[in-house]
């Protein structure tokens, strides 16, 4: 067994079994809550086995099915495998995997996409049912049973203190140098007993290195030596450059007008190529001595990290490609003292975000003229990812960024619409939108101002005209009304794109 020395304390050695016989532990109806964020600290060996043993139960018309709640989004041999075999009656809450998107959007798996700092608490409340099975990656286990968390460590402390039973897969691939990196906090209480974080720097350690779990209820640990996903993330293009240059634009003239200070404030950043390429080019900016206060942390903030521009990040996982996990695996003892990975119910906190003045910076799928903001529906109705931490940042920030380029499917679909088909995030939660043609600060503007700004500086000039005549159109339609539409026009920009592949009109 590959596990490295990993596994110190002699009762849990006692229980290493391979991952099928593990599998085998978990029953049909089943949930389980499972470890993984961004593709970062998922359990890698028993999900595949638990996948064959469904697949073969399935085909022999013996259904068999599981719910399955996780940190976030985790990698094709969990989500994607358990998928394939029709495994998953309902998974919540952020996913990415392509084979489980289908699954959703064809009514063939129940999805519930919630925020992620409300995945324990909605647990603890109990709404969400009992949960039967802990399965967690963690990177080691201590003499005295102490759990070593791994990449990520999101939802783990809530599944192991509220399964009846847990199983561990002890993955000797992480770096024996996250030792120490990680900050568990165990003070969460539900109200009237809730008290405040005591956390008021990105910094601060509230908590404890390791994750606690009784080792009675430890049914089985499973060692693994497996790489996480690590997608790599497209080099900067020149319209995340842009949209990046606005940005630091921006920063720099809030810190002219000392509205930021010069160290700025903790940065969130969350997903995605343009989120990479922001925090990419902040290091090629004057800014220094900066802290993140965020969910993940990319390759653009490794780099950060690494040139000193970022003196720490707290988060509560990596998402890196194989070359920054190369890179960081090589080096982790540099890192281990500027990062801290915490619960995602921390890192996401409500509180904290609000207390520190997070500036949250994240994508979206459309942002309409008023700016109300669909981070999660194509057309509407297709689910693409999930909210994730998005509402938790952008609700509560200091200022909340949405960075996206201004047209998708190669200028098909302008992402600047008259009135967004799904809104995540309302026109109260959103304060700057950026495109790579210019930055609309809607900060203390009323509806009417905002929508020209945001055509203006936004909108790509192919749809400028457009936006312009509609919205022109509805403020003489509205009579002096508040926030001016045509509501049976408005839409209509995405029934074209539907029924003729563009949102332009025909002609
Ligand atoms: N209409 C239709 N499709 C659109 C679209 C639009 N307005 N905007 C984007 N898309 C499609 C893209 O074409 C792409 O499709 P493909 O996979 O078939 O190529 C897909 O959506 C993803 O878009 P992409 O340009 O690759 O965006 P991204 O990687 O920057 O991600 C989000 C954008 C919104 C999907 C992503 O930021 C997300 O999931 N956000 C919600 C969660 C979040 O914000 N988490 C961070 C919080 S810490």
């Amino acid at each position: 067994m590959p596990d490295d020395g990993r596994i110190r304390h002699p009762g849990l050695a006692a229980k290493v079994v391979p991952a099928d016989a593990a599998a085998a532990m978990i029953r049909p109806g089943d949930t389980v809550g499972m470890s993984g964020f961004t593709g970062a600290g998922y359990p890698k060996a028993v999900p595949q086995a638990l996948a064959a043993r469904i697949g073969e139960a399935n085909a022999a018309g013996t259904p068999f099915r599981i719910n399955v709640w996780t940190g976030a989004s985790t990698a094709p041999e969990l989500d994607g495998a358990l998928a394939a075999a029709d495994g998953i009656e309902l998974r919540l809450p952020y996913q990415s995997d392509p084979v489980s998107r289908e699954k959703i959007n064809a009514a063939q798996m129940e999805y519930l996409d919630v925020h992620l700092s409300h995945v324990a608490q909605l647990a603890w409340e109990g709404f969400l049912g009992p949960l039967d099975v802990a399965l967690v990656e963690v990177s080691g286990i201590t003499e005295d049973g102490q759990l070593v968390p791994s990449s990520s460590v999101g939802n783990n402390k809530t599944w192991l203190e509220q399964a009846d039973r847990v199983i561990l897969e002890v993955n000797s691939w992480q770096s024996a140098e996250l030792d120490g990196m990680h900050d568990i906090y165990y003070g969460t209480a539900l109200p009237p007993a809730r008290r405040p974080i005591p956390l008021t720097h990105p910094g601060d350690r509230i908590g404890r290195p390791y994750l606690s779990c009784p080792p009675e209820k430890i049914v089985a640990v499973v060692s693994t030596d497996a790489p996480d996903r690590n997608t790599p993330f497209a080099p900067p293009d020149a319209s995340s450059r842009r949209i990046a240059g606005h940005v630091i634009e921006f920063l720099e003239h809030e810190v002219r007008r000392g509205r930021l200070p010069r160290e700025l404030l903790p940065l969130q950043s969350g997903v995605g190529n343009v989120a990479n390429a922001v925090l990419a080019e902040l290091g090629t900016a004057a800014f220094e001595n900066l802290t993140a206060f965020t969910e993940v942390i990319q390759d653009g903030m490794l780099g950060l990290l690494r040139s000193g521009t970022l003196s720490m990040a707290s988060a509560t996982a990596f998402s890196l490609s194989p070359d920054a996990v190369a890179e960081f695996n090589a080096d982790a003892r540099t890192y281990r003292d500027r990062i801290v990975l915490r619960p995602q119910e921390i890192s996401n906190h409500p509180e904290l975000v609000r207390r520190l003045g997070v500036l949250a910076m994240n994508g979206l799928i459309e942002a309409d003229i008023y700016g109300n903001v669909n981070s999660t529906h194509v057309m509407g109705s297709r689910v693409q990812n999930g909210i994730g931490g998005s509402g938790d940042f952008a609700r509560n920030a200091y200022i909340s960024f949405f960075l996206t380029p201004s047209t998708a499917k190669g200028g098909a679909i302008s992402a600047i619409v008259p009135m967004v088909s799904h809104v995540d995030h309302t026109e109260h939660d959103v304060s700057v939108v950026v495109t790579e043609h210019g930055l609309a600060d809607l900060r203390g503007l009323p509806p009417r101002r905002r929508a020209e700004l945001i055509i203006g500086r936004c909108a790509h000039p192919d749809y400028r005209p457009l936006l312009t005549d509609y919205f022109e159109r509805a403020l003489a339609g509205s009579h002096g009304l508040q926030t001016p539409h045509l509501i049976g026009e408005s839409l209509s920009w995405h029934a074209r794109y539907l029924e003729t592949g563009t949102m332009m009109p025909p002609g």
